[in-house]
């Protein structure tokens, strides 16, 4: 097992990534909270698979626990499964020294995270991601959100856990579409901050290779993410380079509802588009562009996915990098740099249409 500090002001938390830790994490999540009861939201496709082993080593490091089973999916991630969540909790008997632990992927994260960042004003929270997007990325820094029909992650909090425990053994029961999605997070993490990790990437032969690298690239994905979150955990600067691809991964998965296309392959058709209005603004990407094609073909994404100028419209909208008539972009021009460049709004519309 490796474990990776999260150092915060005042705070700090352990991710924890190995083999066998669902069986272990009674143990561990008894090392970080007092709680007495843990709630553990998760979610129809994972509760068949780890809730009992989770259940069982809690239960055997003496915690009582509530189980909180919500349908799988995005849709799931609204204010009605968030009543509910609440509901369930206070039916239970949950206090304000007890605590909630998330067991899934990111949706689960997000909705878990912040019912416990708002459950009588914050309990303790600890994530157990089982996917590999949450893994890479979103149980580490403490965002959590749920969405409003308007849009993605609109209502939400800052809210760090007191531990993540990514166990890679979950990583055996997802589909490859879903290993792909989090693969497009782990390619962003090469693209905007190490140029080695996207050699890694470049030398595997492809999906098949993964499983013997898992532990190896998610401790390099999580001690990047903990050191720009340890730098800038409110994201108001340096945390936006995480976003490289993400507004225009934004539209794709909006002008699709949602349905089409999984978050990582936005992502993945955003940061190629995003070299393109770099290369429209003069810059020379092209070389980079070559091996970022490369690679996402080869871990089976998306290069490029159609758009309307109404959904970039939208979706830059609703950027949460946007002020005003400006917005910040993430621009990478060298592989594993990446720069936040101050945009007027009207100026990314004009190269997107280009
Ligand atoms: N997923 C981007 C961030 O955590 O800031």
């Amino acid at each position: 097992m490796k474990s990776l500090t999260v150092e915060l002001s005042g705070r700090s938390y352990e991710i924890k990534i190995g083999s066998g830790l669902l069986a272990q994490c009674g143990e561990l999540i008894g090392a970080v909270t007092d709680a007495q009861m843990l709630a553990v939201v998760t979610d129809s496709n994972v509760a068949p698979l780890y809730l009992e082993a989770v259940e069982k080593s809690l239960t055997a490091a003496g915690f009582s626990t509530v189980s909180v089973i919500f349908p799988a999916g995005e849709s799931s991630k609204n204010i009605q499964t968030l009543n509910m969540l609440y509901e369930r909790f206070a039916q239970a008997g949950l206090t304000r020294g007890d605590g909630v632990v998330a067991l899934g992927g990111g949706v689960t994260g997000d909705l878990a995270g912040f019912a416990a960042a708002t459950m009588f004003r914050g309990i303790d929270f600890i994530q157990i991601p089982t996917t590999l997007l949450a893994q890479v990325d979103s149980s580490v820094g403490g965002k959590t959100a749920i969405d409003l029909p308007q849009g993605k992650n609109l209502v939400g909090a800052f809210y760090q856990p007191k531990l993540v425990l990514a166990d890679i053994d979950c990583l055996k029961t997802l589909t490859q579409r879903t290993v792909c999605d989090g693969m497009a997070e782990v390619i962003k993490y090469g693209m905007i901050a190490d140029e080695t990790l996207f050699s890694l990437l470049e030398g595997m032969g492809g999906i098949d290779d993964l499983p013997k690298y898992w532990k190896q690239v998610i401790c390099i994905c999580c001690d990047i993410k903990r050191a720009v979150v340890a730098e800038d955990e409110h994201d108001t600067g340096r945390r936006g380079i995480l976003n490289f691809g993400h507004t225009l991964g934004h539209a794709y998965e909006l002008a699709y509802h949602y349905e089409t296309y999984t978050h990582g392959e936005g992502v993945a058709a955003g940061m190629v588009k995003m070299l393109e209005v770099e290369e429209k603004q003069g810059k020379n990407a092209a070389q980079l562009k070559a091996r970022l094609l490369a690679l996402l073909k080869k871990f089976r994404l998306p290069v490029k996915i159609e758009c309307t100028m109404e959904a970039y419209r939208a979706a830059i909208g609703l950027d949460k990098k946007a002020k005003g008539d400006m917005i910040n972009v993430i621009e990478v021009e060298t592989l594993g740099h990446a720069e936040i460049v101050s945009m007027k709004k009207d100026v990314l519309f004009a190269l997107l249409e280009a």
